[in-house]
């Protein structure tokens, strides 16, 4: 297994969102002006929640902040309500202080796309960097919308998604037909030059994915698993996702609740 990895295992899914809300919260709080990368989909929407919450109760600002999200569906404005422009406004960004100005997604709809691709890198370098990158984990160990096979050094680029990852985000729309088949999305390379990443997994359908990610060597058919081979990253579980992990694993974990 990794030795640099910090593992936090919270006995459910509200307790590991509380969890990383309130790293995320003292980061701010420590550098309002901090870079955050974040994420789309089920798992950080209680720590979207819960950042929602304290900024509401003037216990946090993210006036000075920027952020990067990580991926977009290729096809779908920010006005389509499948778009993760759209899925962050309405989660999150709505609801702060944030001016829209300084929060970014991919555009999945500009022409030609490859060069707003290379503009998402070097906005990210001109801002300084992430300093604190939120990843989610598919059940088939992607991060971001880097499937299994992608280059750990890619950049931001567009991607076909697997028919697993179709399978798994038809639960959002109203037919798997409508789910688009590509995307645009940092690559590996990008998210591990983020200062510091928190990986989120809740749920027993990531548990293989976890435990593929954490235990044993770096491996191109796991892109999760090419987070061990740095420093400063954290992995935050609930009990069902850390379910496959080793016991020697388990063992150096921290339980948070
Ligand atoms: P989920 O997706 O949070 O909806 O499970 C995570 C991911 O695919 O990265």
């Amino acid at each position: 297994m990794s030795h640099q990895v910090e593992i936090r295992i919270a006995s459910n899914a509200v307790n590991a969102s509380k969890n990383v809300a309130s790293d995320f919260a003292t980061a701010l709080q420590a550098n309002p002006k901090i870079v955050l990368g974040l994420a789309t989909g089920g798992t950080p929407v209680g720590v979207y929640q819960h950042l929602v919450a304290l900024c509401q109760a003037q216990k946090l600002s993210f006036r000075q902040c920027t952020t990067y999200n990580l991926d977009e569906y290729v096809g779908l404005g920010p006005d389509h309500h499948q778009s993760y422009r759209h899925f962050m406004q309405v989660n999150l960004f709505d609801h702060i202080d944030i001016p829209t100005n300084q929060t970014f997604v991919p555009d999945g709809v500009v022409n030609p796309i490859e060069d707003s691709c290379a503009d998402y890198e070097s906005s990210i370098k001109a801002s300084g960097g992430i300093d604190l990158q939120l990843l989610g984990i598919g059940e088939n160990g992607h991060i971001a919308f880097n499937e299994p096979g992608s280059d750990p050094k890619g950049r931001t680029s567009v991607v076909g998604l697997t028919d697993s990852t179709i399978a798994a985000n038809a639960r959002f729309f109203d037919s798997i037909d409508d789910v688009p088949r590509e995307a645009v999305t940092m690559g590996i390379g990008t998210i591990l030059e983020s200062r510091r990443v928190v990986l989120m997994a809740t749920g027993g359908n990531k548990a293989e994915a976890v435990a593929r990610a954490l235990e044993g060597l770096p491996d191109i058919d796991s892109p999760a698993s090419f987070l061990t081979t740095r420093e400063n990253v954290i992995f935050v579980l609930d009990k069902d996702a850390a379910a496959k992990l080793s016991d020697a694993t388990i063992q150096s974990a921290k339980e948070i609740d």
